[in-house]
């Protein structure tokens, strides 16, 4: 009965393969940053971006003094990179164009041509290796000259963006159909204003967060209207923004609503104003600060309101969501009296609520990253519960370790238990998830880790001049996943079939 044996193998092989296969248009890619990997802070015509000047005025908030001033020497090693990409067979590799390379003054009165001819060099090689560009116009490095002018809590801020938008879409939209307007505001808002380890590390928790933020949602609204009037029509391409959001869950059963409520703090912030059908604040949390700022005497909430205008201007300005994804916390409601730490990692004091950990989360050699495989698939429910069926790209997900070994198991199986719950995002919850990126092609600089934290798919030599790049045992899983299009790689059954 070898025959009748054989059928049901390969039947139940089917089923396992058809389950684990991802979707025949899915696509695969990995990421980087412009401060994080290009060096040559100071080549040409580049003027100093906020985090030049961060890493250069208060060494002692990063980890052995580290700046990005080589970094992974990308600027000079761009082609290098490329090779990389298209060794792991990626559909696109997800870059960012510093600001203050491609114009020096922050405004379109110059554009430099050494900028242009960098991110030119870039996208054409890639397009000629069939690797499509997904390119960030903002990852953290506001030009420093806007800063000294207020930066994100100034309101022309907004214009500010929108007019390099233009400068970014008419040089490369060409090319280029695929846009993130900001990377994680709520690193560049919440984190810099409240904490204080972001650039431009100026402290103002309660207050410059919330101008940042709302400033935020105006830039990525008017570079968008600028892509529907200018470009739109001829390029045909797609415009969104990529938010981090930690799954938040219930510490015990007693804190479902808080839980909620700080879902709506920490994935609705950010969200709410541009996908969501009304528009605006997250209304929960506007009327509790609005509360808040009462209580404490003042005639006006500390959360800028949104005119009508502007909430109408921001609303539906997106074409896909794209989504970065590392870790989870849990939630309760804060004690009487109880004194919170600052959001986003300790606590939130404006909704009375306390972050913490689960004892049985694996901790990366990352402070803040716990392994959550889950929190990924319960956030894209949350997402679409809340957004409705919108098409996600999942624009970052990875692994720490301080360890630089090429060895990677802990990275290989965050990957393939994250990817596993994409998966079930995508067949079991119904989710348009259409893509994925690992964040990163290789290791680079961490912000205030410096060097000492990896998350790369390569390693890179940061001691050798040549920043030599050498492939994980994570970038080898990767690319078979790429390749086989599922999570069924290397299927010995298959071959003995
Ligand atoms: C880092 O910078 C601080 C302040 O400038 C200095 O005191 C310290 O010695 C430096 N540490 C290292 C490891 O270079
Ligand atoms: C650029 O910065 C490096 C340090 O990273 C320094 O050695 C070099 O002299 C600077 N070049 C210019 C043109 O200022
Ligand atoms: C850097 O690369 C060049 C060219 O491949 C090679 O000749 C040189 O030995 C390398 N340097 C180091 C320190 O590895």
């Amino acid at each position: 009965m070898w025959w009748l044996k054989a059928v049901v193998i390969s039947a139940s092989v089917c089923l396992v393969l058809g389950k684990r296969d991802f979707p025949p248009d899915f696509v695969f890619g990995a990421a980087s940053a412009a401060y994080q990997v290009e060096g040559a802070w100071n080549v040409s015509d580049k003027s100093v971006s906020i985090w030049d000047y961060f890493a250069h005025t208060y060494p002692e908030k990063i980890v052995n003094n580290a700046t990005g001033d080589i970094a992974c020497d990308s600027y000079n090693k761009w082609k290098t990179d490329i090779e990389l990409v298209s060794e792991l067979g990626l559909h696109f590799y997800r870059f960012s164009i510093s600001w203050t390379r491609l114009m020096p003054t922050g405004f379109p009165d110059y554009i430099s041509e050494d900028g242009k001819r960098y991110y030119n060099n870039i996208i054409d090689t890639l397009l000629e290796k069939k690797i499509q560009p997904v390119v960030t116009m903002y990852h953290f490095d506001l030009p420093q000259s806007l800063q000294d002018l207020g930066g994100w809590t100034n309101p022309l801020v907004a214009d500010w963006f929108a007019n390099y938008a233009r400068v970014v879409f008419s040089l490369f939209g060409d090319r280029v159909k695929t846009w993130l307007t900001l990377n994680e505001p709520i690193s560049f808002c919440d984190i810099a204003y409240n904490v204080g380890t972001q650039a431009p590390g100026y402290i103002s928790p309660g207050i410059g967060n919330y101008i940042c933020n709302k400033n935020t949602m105006l830039a990525h609204a008017k570079a968008y209207r600028v892509y529907d009037k200018e470009f739109r029509s001829k390029q045909n391409g797609k415009v969104s923004l990529a938010n981090q959001i930690l799954w938040l869950e219930p510490d015990t059963d007693v804190d479902g609503e808080a839980a909620e409520k700080a879902r709506q703090l920490m994935g609705g912030m950010y969200s709410h104003p541009i996908f969501s059908k009304q528009g605006g604040w997250p209304p929960v949390i506007e009327k509790i600060i609005a509360e808040k700022s009462k209580e404490e005497g003042l005639p006006y909430s500390r959360l800028p309101a949104f005119t009508k205008e502007e909430i109408e201007l921001v609303k539906g300005t997106y074409d896909y969501m794209g989504f970065n994804f590392y870790t989870s916390r849990t939630v309760r409601d804060a004690k009487p009296g109880e004194k919170i730490g600052a959001w986003p990692f300790e606590g939130a004091p404006d909704i009375d609520i306390v972050i913490g950990v689960r004892p049985e989360w694996k901790q990366t050699d990352a402070w803040w990253l716990y392994i959550t495989p889950e929190g990924i698939r319960k956030q894209l429910a949350w997402l679409k519960k809340e957004y409705g069926d919108i098409e996600i790209l999942i624009t970052e997900n990875g692994c720490a370790s301080s360890n630089a070994d090429v060895d990677d198991e802990v990275r290989v199986q965050y990957y393939k238990e994250h990817l596993e719950q994409v998966l079930l995002a995508i067949k079991e919850d119904g989710v348009k998830v259409t893509g994925y990126t690992a964040w990163t092609l290789m290791d680079n600089y961490e912000w205030t880790d410096g060097y000492s934290i990896k998350f790369g798919l390569h390693h890179v030599d940061f001691e050798n001049p040549n920043r030599t790049r050498t492939p994980r045992s994570s970038a080898d899983y990767y690319a078979s996943v790429v390749k086989s299009h599922s999570l069924d790689v290397n299927n010995k059954i298959i071959d003995e079939l």
